[in-house]
C-alpha cells in the first residue's frame, strides 16, 4: 500500500507556514528601499494595482495548482505541471510542460538560495554583534567590510543556519515545519510590533530638527509628479516587489499547498497569506528602517549632504537605502541609542533572521521533496544531499563580488517567467472552467466571478511589465559582467 502522503496538521499551522514563506527580507528590507528609490507614497498606487491584478490571482493559481497535484502525491511543479497540461495537450506534449517547468524551479530555488541563505547568515551573526556591541565605536562601514572579508566566520552563521534548516526540514511537514514556524511567526510579529511601538513614540531623539515624522511623511505623502514622469519605471519596481514578497513563481507556494487535504479551501487561505504579508510589508516593515533612519539622520548621513538641507539629506537616505544600508548604516542607529540600542539591534537583525529562515525552509522542503518523491531518496538524507548543493551554490557570493547583483537579475527574471508558466498551464492548459471549479472546491468563500475575466485576461497582460522589463535589466547586468570580473 502506498505511503499516506504528510499533511498539515492544523490550519493555523499552515496559514503560519505560508506567511513565514512570504515574510521574509523582503518585507522589511526590499520593500522599504522600492518605496524610497520610487517616489515615496506614489508607489502604493501601482503596489495596490499590482498585488490586486496579479498577486492576488497567481497566488490563488498557486495554490490551486499545488492542492492539485498533492492529489495525485506530487509535491513538485514538474510532475504537476504536466498532470495539468494534459486536460488539454497531449501527454508528450504534456511532458514537455512539465519538464520546463520543474527545471526552472528548480534553478531557481538553487540559484536564489546561493545568496538569501547568505543574507540570512549575515543578519544572524549582526544579532550577535548588536547584542554583544561588537561594532560599537567603530566605523560601521568598515566593520561589516571586515566581517565579509573574514570567510571562516561568514560560513560560520551561514552553517549554523543551514543546519538548522536541515534539521527542521528533515522532521517532516508537520512535525518539523510546522512546529518551528508556529513558534517563529508569532515572536516575529511581536518583536516587530514592539519595534514599531518603539518608533511610533520616539519623535526626534537626538536634533529637534529630525524625527521619526520625517521618515514617515517621506514614505507616505504621494509625490504624483514623480509617478507621472516615471510611471513605467514604478509600475515594473511595484510589480516586482509584489512577486518577491509574496514568494511567487518559485513553486513553493505550489509545494507547500501539496501537503493540503483535496477539500481544504485555498480561496480564503490564499487571501489570509496575502493579508498577513501585507500587513508585515506595509504596516511594519514600513514603519521601521526609514523612520528610525530621519529621526538618527545626523548620525547617518555625510555631514556635506547634511549642510545642504533636509531634503537633500532625506534624497540621499532614499537613494543609499538597500541591503547595505541595512548592516552599515543601521548600526549607527543602534550605536547612537545607547545601552538600549543593543537589545534593539539584536532584535532587528533577530527579525530579519525570522523571516528569512521561514522562506528558506520553504524553498529547502521543495528541494527536499524533489529528491524524495520524484527520485526516491529518503528525507533525511535528501535534507543533506541539499545542505551539500547549497553550499556549492553560495561559494561565488563569499569570493566573487559582484556575483550577488548579477544573480539577482537571473532570479528576478526566471520567477515572472514561472508565474507566466503558473497561467499558461495551471489556467489555460488545465482549461479555465476547471481551474475556477478546483478554486472553489471546499472553499470557505465565493470569489466574485468579476474576477475570472481579471484572473485570465488582466494578470498576464500586467505580467508582461516585470517579464520585459526584468528581462532587460538582465540582458544589462550580464554585459556588465565581464567588466566586473575584470575589475576583481
Ligand atoms: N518572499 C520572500 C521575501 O519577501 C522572498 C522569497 C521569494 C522567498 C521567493 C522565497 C521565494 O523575502
Amino acid at each position: 500500500m502506498e505511503q499516506q502522503r504528510d499533511q498539515w496538521a492544523t490550519k493555523i499551522g499552515l496559514i503560519l507556514a505560508m506567511a513565514g514563506n512570504a515574510v521574509g527580507l523582503g518585507n522589511f528590507v526590499r520593500f522599504p528601499t522600492q518605496v524610497a528609490q520610487n517616489g515615496g507614497g506614489a508607489f502604493m498606487v501601482p503596489y495596490f494595482i499590482a498585488l490586486f491584478f496579479l498577486g492576488i490571482p497567481v497566488m490563488w493559481i498557486e495554490w490551486v495548482a499545488g492542492r492539485y497535484g498533492g492529489k495525485y502525491g506530487h509535491g513538485t511543479l514538474g510532475p504537476t505541471y504536466y498532470l495539468m497540461a494534459r486536460e488539454r495537450v497531449k501527454p508528450r506534449g504534456a511532458l514537455w510542460w512539465g519538464v520546463i517547468s520543474g527545471m526552472l524551479a528548480f534553478s531557481l530555488t538553487v540559484l536564489l538560495n546561493s545568496y538569501y541563505l547568505h543574507l540570512i547568515g549575515w543578519s544572524a551573526a549582526y544579532s550577535y554583534f548588536s547584542a554583544t556591541g561588537a561594532y560599537f565605536g567603530q566605523s560601521t562601514g568598515e566593520f561589516f567590510s571586515n566581517y565579509l572579508g573574514n570567510h571562516a566566520q561568514v560560513m560560520l552563521f551561514w552553517g549554523i543556519t543551514v543546519i538548522l534548516l536541515a534539521i527542521a526540514v528533515g522532521q517532516g511537514v508537520s512535525k518539523g515545519i510546522e512546529r518551528w514556524v508556529k513558534v517563529m511567526m508569532p515572536l516575529l510579529y511581536v518583536f516587530a510590533i514592539i519595534m514599531v511601538g518603539y518608533v511610533f513614540v520616539l519623535g526626534s531623539p537626538i536634533d529637534p530638527n529630525w524625527s521619526t515624522i520625517d521618515g514617515f511623511r517621506f514614505i507616505w505623502s504621494p509625490n504624483w509628479a514623480y509617478l507621472k514622469d516615471h510611471f513605467a519605471t514604478v509600475m515594473l519596481a511595484a510589480t516586482g516587489q509584489i512577486f518577491f514578497t509574496l514568494s511567487l513563481g518559485m513553486g513553493i507556494i505550489q509545494n507547500y499547498a501539496s501537503y493540503l487535504g483535496p477539500d481544504d479551501d485555498v480561496a480564503l487561505s490564499g487571501l489570509a497569506t496575502v493579508s498577513l504579508n501585507e500587513f508585515a510589508e506595509v504596516v511594519l516593515g514600513g514603519s521601521l528602517a526609514v523612520p528610525l533612519a530621519t529621526a538618527y539622520a545626523p548620525k547617518i548621513v555625510p555631514p556635506e549632504v547634511l549642510a545642504q538641507g533636509k531634503n537633500e539629506a532625506l534624497a540621499w537616505i532614499g537613494q543609499k537605502f538597500g541591503l547595505g544600508f541595512s548592516y552599515t548604516s543601521l548600526p549607527n542607529v543602534f550605536v547612537s541609542m545607547g545601552d538600549i540600542g543593543k537589545l534593539f539591534g539584536a532584535m532587528w537583525f533577530l527579525l530579519l533572521w525570522f523571516a528569512g529562515f521561514t522562506s528558506a525552509i520553504a524553498m529547502y522542503n521543495y528541494l527536499t521533496a524533489l529528491l524524495e518523491e520524484d527520485l526516491n531518496i529518503k528525507r533525511k538524507v535528501g535534507t543533506w544531499v541539499v545542505l551539500v548543493l547549497y553550499f556549492i551554490a553560495g561559494l561565488p557570493v563569499v569570493y566573487i563580488s559582484g556575483y550577488l547583483d548579477q544573480v539577482d537579475a537571473w532570479v528576478s527574471f526566471q520567477l515572472t517567467l514561472l508565474a507566466l508558466f503558473d497561467i499558461i498551464v495551471a489556467v489555460y492548459l488545465f482549461k479555465p472552467d476547471n481551474f475556477w471549479k478546483e478554486l472553489h472546491q471546499g472553499a470557505y468563500m465565493k470569489v466574485p466571478g468579476w474576477y475570472k475575466p481579471i484572473l485570465l485576461y488582466i494578470a498576464p497582460i500586467l505580467l508582461l511589465i516585470p517579464l520585459i522589463g526584468s528581462a532587460q535589466s538582465l540582458v544589462g547586468a550580464t554585459l556588465e559582467w565581464p567588466a566586473r570580473l575584470a575589475i576583481i
